[in-house]
Parts: structure tokens; C-alpha cells; sequence
């Protein structure tokens, strides 16, 4: 797995988590040699025009930016510009087989980092303005050729009244042109800007995730809410009078707060928490349930078929404990090891899981199966 990568201009994985991640851009040309892209332009307009995808249409006409959200139809296309337009998909991996393979050559990440992969088309000219991202991504050129301008300016304020967050002094430090298979990472908080100089510019943006610590806490705290209990009432069997009977006394606040700080969790609870709310799916996500077959018929199908998660399944472990789109998963003892695989590389040779555990293990897996979370295919 620590093997020197030519999608790391030939550093290894370690090498680059300790030297960039996070840290510094860095500049691959040719990470994937003869990439060229999964889909093009006509495919990714026909995702934006589904239900359920998210997609944006930024253009630029002078100083003015104007966004518009998807869903959209063949009428947005007909009335944009010859130039100075893009088209934004974001999570194209959860329709295309593909941009999962894709995906699968950023391993040396954890999954819990990964978001998605966004794709984006433009004609000349087309792009998204000066910005800064919260958060790390790999900008990996498809067809045509995409300028970047880097910076690493501290001065981040906006453009007032713009649809987007848009850099007021965006003073570049260095420059490349992109060809298809070059790749940039950026770590979170860089400033950059992407001009398409070709009227077939695709780019693929492989963005991570970094959970807000506001939004961890109150999640964690929702969390707690549902795994604390205590029993008892407040109790105050030593109250004096008070002269106000309106007053909260500091008596009454010492009480509460020494039961508050009762509240204990630890590394279980924790990692439990992870686990569901790392794989919990996106709102906008919706799966498409298998068509159902009985549980003897699933059972015959395992045994020969590979199981593959869909695409849109999440499968994250901690220790022991497995988690599948938000929810616990049961997993029998004597096949850790094989969903452990399936978490880390998508699909399991079911021949893998001997006959015998095939009846532990199905109940759930079925169940997985019926709400499309899994799949079998030969
Ligand atoms: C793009 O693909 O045009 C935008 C990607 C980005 O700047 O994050
Ligand atoms: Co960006």
C-alpha cells in the first residue's frame, strides 16, 4: 500500500501525507496517464437535468456572476453563451461505476475524509472565480486545458452581494496550464482560480470532507441524548427560604451542575457515534431498492455472485462495529475480516464467506440488499 505512485508525481503515500496534506499544494503532471475522463460534456448535462443530482450553472459576464441550480432541461443549455459559463455535478460518483474506480486510487485516505467527486464542464473562459474551499481536493484534469492561479493570501475577504463566495483581492503566486491526466492538490484555505482555455474543459474535483467542530459537537450531543440515562428526580429535601420566590437560587444551579457533570461518555461511545454519522447518507440521497427475492434465492445468489456495496453506500467500521449508511450493521464474529474488505474495496468474492456463515450473516445483508444498499452481480 506505501508504494512510490505516479498520481503522487512518484512519492509514496506516506511521503505525501507527511509533506503536503494538508500542508502545501503540489503539482502532478500526468498522474494518470491518458486520462482523457469518465463521460462527456452531453453525459454530465444529461446527469444535471436528473432528479436527485445536484448541479449548478455559474456564468460570468464582466464583473457579474449568476448562479442557477439544477435540476435543468435542454431550454438552460440552448440559452447559455458561447463562453464564459460552467456546468458543476457534484457527487458523479454516485451514478457512474466508473468515477467509484476513480476514486478508489485516493485510498490512502480514509474513507470518512472522502466526500465526493464533483465534476465540471466549460467552455473558454468558463469558471467559478477566485475562492478559497474549507477543505482539502485533488483537481485532476479531463479533456481540454484548464489555467489555475494559485495563492496563499491571508486577505480573504469577499465580494459583497455576489451569488458566490468570490475573492475581492485575489493576488495569484503562481500559474499553470493543465492538460488532460495533470493533476493539483490544494489544501484547505488556498486561494485559486480555474479558466477553462479550451471549449472542452473537464475537470474532475476529488473534494474531502472536514465535519465543522461546531457541527460535531452538536451532533455528538444529539448523539448523547438518545444514549444517557439517568435516573432520579431534583430533589431538595435542605431548602431554605428564599426572600425572592421568583429567583433561580445559586443553591438550585449548584445542584444542576453537579448532575451535569455526571455526564460521562468514553472511546466506545465515541466511535459509535463516528460510525453512524460518518456514513449517514446525504439528505438528497435516495436508493433504488433491489427487487425483492426471497431470502433462500438471496441466499443461492451470494454463494455465487459478488457482493458490491451501491454506489451511493457508505461502509465504515471502528474495531468490531460495523455501520452501513447511518445504521449499525450485524456482523457475525468469523467474517470480520471479508466485510472489513467489502468496507475498504466496494465488492466481495462471496466465496470468501464460507457456506456456513452464510445463514449469521444474511439476515442483515438481505435486509441491505432489499433497501438497494448492496447489490449482487456476476
Ligand atoms: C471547477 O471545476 O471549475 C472548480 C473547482 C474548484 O475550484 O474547486
Ligand atoms: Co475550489
Amino acid at each position: 500500500m506505501n508504494i512510490p505512485l505516479q498520481l503522487l508525481n512518484g512519492l509514496t503515500p506516506s511521503h505525501f501525507l507527511a509533506e503536503y496534506w494538508q500542508k502545501k499544494p503540489l503539482l502532478i503532471r500526468q498522474a494518470i496517464p491518458n486520462f482523457i475522463g469518465l463521460l462527456s460534456p452531453n453525459d454530465l448535462a444529461g446527469l444535471a437535468c436528473e432528479e436527485n443530482v445536484q448541479a449548478r450553472i455559474i456564468s460570468q459576464k464582466k464583473d457579474i456572476w449568476q448562479v442557477k441550480h439544477g435540476p435543468f432541461d435542454d431550454a438552460d443549455f440552448a440559452k447559455l453563451g458561447k463562453k464564459n459559463w460552467t456546468l458543476l455535478v457534484q457527487s458523479v460518483n454516485q451514478h457512474l461505476s466508473e468515477a467509484a474506480d476513480l476514486l478508489a486510487q485516493f485510498n490512502f485516505i480514509p474513507h470518512a475524509r472522502l466526500d465526493d467527486l464533483m465534476v465540471s464542464y466549460a467552455p473558454t473562459g468558463g469558471g467559478v472565480g477566485a475562492h478559497v474551499d474549507s477543505y482539502d481536493v485533488f483537481l485532476l484534469q479531463g479533456s481540454g486545458k484548464r489555467n489555475w492561479k494559485i495563492s496563499a493570501q491571508t486577505d480573504l475577504s469577499l465580494v459583497e452581494n455576489a451569488p458566490l463566495r468570490i475573492l475581492k483581492h485575489f493576488k495569484p503566486e503562481q500559474e499553470w496550464v493543465l492538460e488532460a491526466g495533470d493533476m493539483l492538490y490544494l489544501p484547505p484555505q488556498i486561494a485559486h482560480w480555474g479558466v477553462s482555455e479550451s471549449d472542452d474543459c473537464m475537470t474532475y474535483s476529488i473534494g474531502f470532507r472536514a465535519p465543522k467542530t461546531q457541527e460535531l459537537l452538536h451532533e455528538f450531543l444529539n448523539y448523547l441524548q438518545d444514549h444517557i440515562q439517568e435516573k432520579g428526580f431534583y430533589s431538595d429535601p435542605n431548602l431554605s427560604l428564599q426572600i425572592h420566590p421568583a429567583e433561580i437560587s445559586d443553591d438550585m444551579i449548584s445542584k444542576v451542575d453537579e448532575m451535569l457533570q455526571k455526564i460521562t461518555w468514553d472511546k466506545k461511545h465515541v466511535a459509535d457515534f463516528l460510525g453512524k454519522y460518518l456514513s449517514e447518507p446525504k439528505v438528497d440521497v435516495v436508493f433504488a431498492p433491489n427487487k425483492k427475492i426471497s431470502k433462500v434465492e438471496f441466499n443461492k445468489q451470494l454463494a455465487t455472485k459478488t457482493l458490491w456495496l451501491s454506489l451511493k453506500s457508505q461502509l465504515l467500521f471502528a474495531n468490531d462495529n460495523f455501520y452501513l449508511n447511518g445504521e449499525k450493521l450485524t456482523v457475525p464474529g468469523d467474517i470480520y475480516k471479508e466485510i472489513k474488505y467489502l468496507a475498504d474495496y466496494n465488492h466481495l468474492k462471496t466465496d470468501a464467506l464460507e457456506a456456513n456463515i452464510h445463514d449469521a450473516c444474511s439476515d442483515s445483508l438481505y435486509d441491505a440488499y432489499l433497501a438497494g444498499y448492496v447489490c449482487l452481480k456476476r
